[in-house]
């Protein structure tokens, strides 16, 4: 099964033309895993291995805007500079629209406005394809339900799929083959009073992109088959979190999480290691401040960057610590 049958498989008509907008646009935010998606159990439709569970930052994402053009080819603008046509961003996004013009051909001008930087383990892919997706089903009148959306935006990238909402997500790795049971949704709970902090220690694009370390870790490490495992384990341990409002049962979840994804890439070979020393120094400090009573924990990505969570009531403390740390209230 390929991306273009699942394509066919939503829609059901061609892509019509006539039904077309003058613009299409729209935001979608970034979105932090707390239990991670890493690994797939089919590489061609990004279908994981297990399902993730994610928080949104309202703040942070991406703004698309498409219009049709008169060239033949796309024009992207990111952050007001047009990209070459032979960056891997432009590659990744113009196959990616292949996939909606088998029959007929447009080309797109492309404005990406991105408040994170791009490809440092800020989840960047996963708010700049969902945020194309929704730009593109406004463009072209698809009207198509959030479900079809966070699957067509899984095969642009897996974490894209639960970029679509605010608040909580969770995206079900499903069965089928085909992965049209693979879909995140929106969950119920919210927590006013929840905060991220994102501790920014390098913005430079990370040298191996999560969709390769993910593979190499299924194919070399052998702590790789732990994992489901802890993910079977972690989320409805999550969910009581949420549910209960146990803030450290939440943070001490997701950072072991977290630990748990990064010592199956260590231990593959090459080993992947998304640490800098400046990582590890934080890590430090946040386990001495919450042996000291700061309820503080992390969570880390493909990247050295680290994100933290803690309540309102203590931004004041965790901001004294760490003076260039970004605070994001996740439900304004
Ligand atoms: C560590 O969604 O970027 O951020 O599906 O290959 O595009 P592809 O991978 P991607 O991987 C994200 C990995 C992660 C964990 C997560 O967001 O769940």
């Amino acid at each position: 099964m390929k991306k273009s049958d699942v394509v066919k498989m939503i829609f059901d008509h061609d892509l019509n033309k006539e039904r077309r907008r003058e613009k299409g646009s729209a935001f979608a935010p970034t979105n932090i895993a707390l239990c991670k998606y890493w690994g797939k159990r089919n590489v061609e439709l990004n279908l994981p291995v297990t399902s993730s569970l994610s928080i949104a930052l309202p703040d942070k994402g991406a703004l698309t805007t498409v219009s049709v053009c008169n060239d033949v080819s796309d024009n992207i603008v990111l952050n007001g500079n047009k990209l070459n046509q032979d960056t891997p961003f432009v590659i990744r996004t113009c196959q990616f629209l292949d996939l909606f013009r088998a029959n007929t051909k447009w080309f797109l001008d492309i404005d990406i406005k991105m408040n994170i930087p791009v490809a440092a383990g800020l989840a960047s892919s996963a708010c700049g394809f969902a945020s194309l997706i929704l730009a593109l089903n406004d463009l072209f009148n698809w009207n198509l339900s959030k479900r079809e959306l966070s699957i067509l935006s899984r095969l642009g990238s897996g974490s894209a799929s639960r970029s679509l909402w605010m608040g909580f997500v969770e995206w079900h790795a499903g069965v089928q083959a085909d992965g049209m049971d693979c879909y995140a949704e929106p969950l119920r709970w919210e927590w006013p009073g929840l905060n991220v902090g994102i501790l920014a220690v390098s913005h430079q694009a990370k040298s191996v992109s999560s969709r390769e370390a993910m593979q190499r870790t299924i194919d070399t490490s052998a702590l790789y088959g732990s994992w489901s495992k802890k993910v079977a384990h972690d989320m409805p341990l999550l969910k009581q979190a949420l549910q209960n409002k146990n803030f450290s049962l939440l943070g001490g979840t997701s950072e072991s999480n977290a630990l748990t994804m990064h010592a199956a890439m260590l231990s593959s070979w090459p080993p992947v290691c998304y640490f800098l020393p400046e990582t590890l120094a934080f890590m430090q400090k946040i386990w001495k401040l919450r042996q000291e009573g700061l309820d503080i924990y992390f969570t880390q990505d493909a990247g050295p960057n680290l994100k933290l969570l803690f309540l309102e009531k203590n931004a004041g403390d965790v901001k004294e610590q760490f003076h260039d740390i970004e605070i994001i209230r996740v439900f304004p």
